[in-house]
């Protein structure tokens, strides 16, 4: 798979439910653009049209756990080659509400469908884009659920799913760290503010890389 260069900064934020994800995206994206960067927030299922009808299909309907696998790595190979991508080559700063690491932990660790399998969709899926750096929100599970609003299709699922999906985000945090691409954030006993300086910090010296 080739190396992908652009000059652009890919910055994904993943967690359990209830880790308070979209809220940091929010306020990243704030405080970044106060700095003069110019930044795309995106999420994952979504980001495009295409990608946001599939998301639909995905949360709204019960498909088969394969089926389901696929239509995530769809919707992913669209978000990457319309707006991920090209974000990065204009030189953007691009926030994504969930990525790569989420198929892992959910329809991997926690659907149990083969690691092997995914990490090779996941590869075609993104033609070998990966973050530049991963915000893991972690706290305990029943600390999120209770946190979670609109619950979905996977906030319904039982405390043991939960369980699994955050063991496969420690799973690829313990794989990556020594990487520098992964930082762990406790989130549980910290307020919004807290965690948007824990993680402005985190990303400051990835900062270097884009121009305001
Ligand atoms: P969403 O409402 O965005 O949940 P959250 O606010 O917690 O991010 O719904 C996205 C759901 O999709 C979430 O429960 C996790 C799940 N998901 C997967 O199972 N696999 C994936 O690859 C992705 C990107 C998301």
């Amino acid at each position: 798979m080739k190396a992908r260069k652009y000059p652009g900064l890919f910055v994904v934020l993943e967690g359990i439910e209830g880790s308070g994800k979209s809220t940091l995206a929010l306020g990243l994206e704030t405080t970044l653009i106060q700095r003069g960067f110019r930044v795309t927030l995106t999420r994952e299922p979504g980001g495009t049209e295409t990608a946001e009808r599939l998301r639909s299909v995905i949360l709204e309907s019960e498909p088969a756990p394969l089926a389901e696998l696929l239509a995530y790595e769809a919707a992913r190979a669209d978000h990457v080659a319309l707006k991920i991508f090209p974000a990065l080559r204009d030189g953007q700063i691009v926030i994504c509400d969930r990525f790569t690491a989420s198929t892992v932990a959910y329809q991997g660790h926690a659907r149990k469908l083969s690691l092997k399998t995914i990490d090779t969709l996941n590869r075609i899926a993104t033609d070998g884009l990966s973050p530049d750096v991963t915000l893991w929100l972690d706290l305990p599970v029943k600390a999120g659920l209770a946190r979670a609003k609109d619950p979905n299709r996977f906030e319904r699922e039982s405390v043991q799913f939960h369980e699994r999906v955050r063991k496969g985000f420690l799973a690829e945090f313990t794989k990556n760290s020594k990487s520098g691409r992964w930082k762990k954030l406790a989130v549980e006993k910290k307020n919004e503010e807290e965690v948007l300086k824990a993680a402005f910090n985190a990303l400051k010296e990835k900062l270097v890389k884009v121009k305001p």
